[in-house]
């Protein structure tokens, strides 16, 4: 959702903004705009529409010189994408300019109190309420700018990363965060500010993430002060050293960040494991599980949260953990989870799974599991980022920045984690045979090598796709550890190409779903020799009785299901419970070559964004 990217420094602000603006395109948006000070005046330009857009405009309305500025990607929430909705705002004054990721939840009471005093609004959103609150409270205390932001945030409620640039004392940069994320860059006399480190990451490894309730005042050549919005009492930054390179969040050559993703696979499955897997020892060493073996090993119940494809892989988890450890598993939405009083307590372990580790609802659903006295452990992607530092303990999935708003990388490498974990609490509870045990050490370290073959796939699922590309419908269907794939396939598909696609439990065809097969539906059928091979051809042959087209993904060498099918696709053989991280390539290259073929936007799909920070 909305990017914030901001610089105050010795540098020409303008092309560092812009850069950083196109770093955050991922996150999804609408519009975008940028403010520059030149050392006398405020320059302002935005656009309905991309990065690029509000180049061309820019370009045309403002001199783009100064060495302070703030820009921003608009999705919008309150009033429709359009030029006087996007970001910056600035005050009715002139003076104040800001910039907001999130939500002001009670913009519409104060707006009337605003009226009341006579301030006048243009556009419709909650942001130009705050900044004119802010403003409105520096005039009636006569504050200076942080002191004001502080007051004016402590009457909001809601979820912000904001960033206030005051003309009347334009040396610095206010920035603030609840709920919504804010890195702050350290350089050497020059401080930039952003969403996530990727627009600053050439610049410098040094970086503050501000904490939900925290706030900076960032001045040139003065040192950052950091304080809590409540209190104002003073918080030590924590710099963190950056593990990302620029060369992770570039193309790479690739057309899109999303076939560089899928592509990446094999080598971010072994990053995932690396230090953890030792398959000839036959240990799996967790930190942050072997931290809390006993509360996993006493868990009455694992209950995972999680959205989206981060919600796939829990299902997927679900199969393996109950399956290899015998601990009852449950998944939720956490967009669910968090609303219906869930029956929780202290013997539950709640395991929550997220890519950006910034999504509103997982963040919520945490919340509520730690209200509850459950023991909360996070899946996430991001380190530094909101869920991981919320949850007690948890486990990177060490995948690099995922740009594509299609998950690909996350799928399996939280998939990767998860497997690890169960096969970690397996040997402590016994609950795996030591032959079994090693047999999966040994497989998942083979894994990246038969992700590499399975992306050999992508000359047949382009082909596949040129035939099926405009298609109305699509059926995926899976069983067992394939059930969560066929979800995860159809949502990849729905999402980038806007083809309308539905995931099934093979079996539950004939319960409703069979109703819809003719001689136009292509139905995708994840079909490898493991698991329920025999039940799945059966499955297949009534969709071929009723004329359905059947893309079957089947193990190398099968010879019953490529006789059935019109289209296949092999890949190599798994044991059941690993094979989802083999199934699943072939779907993510089907649906990303439909989606080119289509002409669709490939890495930023239309009203998607990459981390939902909004309920
Ligand atoms: O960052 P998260 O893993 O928490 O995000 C959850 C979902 O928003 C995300 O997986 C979404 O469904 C993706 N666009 C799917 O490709």
């Amino acid at each position: 959702m909305c990017g914030i990217v901001g610089y105050i420094g010795y540098r020409e602000a303008y092309p560092i903004v812009i850069k950083g603006l196109k770093r955050l395109e991922y996150r999804g948006y609408d519009s975008a705009g940028v403010m520059l000070y030149d050392g006398n005046d405020i320059k302002l330009s935005k656009t309905k529409g991309k990065v690029v857009d509000l180049e061309a405009k820019a370009l045309k309305e403002i001199s783009t010189n100064g060495t302070i500025g703030i820009g921003h990607t608009r999705w919008a929430t309150h009033g429709v994408p359009n030029d006087v909705n996007s970001h910056p705002h600035v005050s009715n004054s002139g003076d104040l300019v800001i910039i907001h990721n999130g939500i002001i939840e009670n913009y519409a009471p104060l707006k009337v109190e605003l009226i009341k005093r006579g301030y006048v609004f243009h556009s419709d959103t909650d942001t130009e309420v705050l900044v004119n609150l802010i403003e409105e409270v520096q005039k009636k205390e006569n504050l200076k700018l942080g002191k004001a932001v502080q007051v004016a945030l402590n009457q909001v409620f809601g979820a912000y990363a904001i960033a206030v640039f005051d003309k009347k004392n334009p040396d610095e940069i206010v920035v603030a965060r609840l709920g919504s994320p804010l890195a702050i860059g350290i350089g050497e006399g020059e401080y930039f500010i952003a969403s996530d480190a990727s627009p600053f990451i050439e610049y410098t490894s040094n970086a503050v993430y501000l904490e939900d309730g925290e706030m900076a005042n960032i001045r040139l050549h003065k040192p950052m002060k950091i304080r809590k919005i409540k209190d104002d009492s003073l918080v030590d930054p924590y710099i963190q050293e950056l593990q990302m390179n620029l060369e992770q969040i570039e193309k790479g050559g690739y057309d899109h960040f999303m076939l560089k993703e899928i592509f990446e696979q094999p080598d971010v499955i072994t990053d995932t494991y690396r230090g953890r897997l030792h398959a000839n020892e036959g240990i799996i060493q967790m930190s942050g599980v072997e931290d809390n073996l006993e509360k996993f090993l006493n868990a009455e119940r694992i209950i995972i949260v999680a959205c989206g494809t981060s919600w796939h892989a829990g299902l997927v988890a679900e199969y393996i953990l109950e399956e290899f450890t015998r601990i009852p598993v449950e998944v939720e939405y956490a967009s669910e989870f968090r609303y219906r009083n869930p029956i929780i307590n202290s013997k539950d372990v709640v395991i929550a799974i997220s890519q950006s580790g910034e999504t509103a609802d997982t963040m919520a659903a945490i919340k509520l599991a730690k209200e509850k006295g459950a023991f909360v452990y996070g899946v996430c992607n991001v380190v530094g980022s909101s869920i991981s530092r919320e949850t007690h303990a948890g486990s990177h999935t060490h995948a690099g920045p995922e740009i594509g708003v299609a998950s690909t990388k996350a799928f399996t490498t939280q998939i990767t984690v998860l497997i690890m974990m169960a096969l970690r609490l397996a040997k402590a509870k016994g609950t795996l045979s030591k032959t079994d045990f090693h047999r999966y050490l040994q497989e998942l370290e083979i894994i990246p090598e038969k992700v590499k073959e399975a992306l050999e796939t992508n000359d047949k699922a382009k082909e596949i796709a040129t035939i099926f590309k405009n298609s109305h419908n699509c059926l995926y269907l899976g069983r067992g550890y394939n059930f969560p794939v066929a979800l995860e396939g159809a949502l990849k598909l729905k999402e980038i190409s806007y083809i309308h696609a539905e995931g099934y439990p093979a079996a539950e065809m004939k319960h409703g779903p069979i109703a819809l097969i003719d001689e136009r539906m292509p139905v995708i059928v994840i079909a490898p020799k493991q698991g329920h091979y025999d039940k799945i051809v059966s499955n297949i042959q009534e969709i071929k009785s009723r004329s359905g087209i059947i893309i079957a993904v089947v193990t190398k060498g099968d010879t019953q299901v490529r006789g059935l099918a019109d289209h296949i696709i092999e890949i190599p053989e798994t044991s059941d419970a690993l094979s989802p991280l083999i199934t699943t390539i072939p779907l993510q290259l089907l649906s990303y070559h439909i989606a080119v073929l289509r002409g669709c936007n490939v890495d930023q799909p239309r009203n998607l964004a990459k981390s939902v920070t909004v309920e």
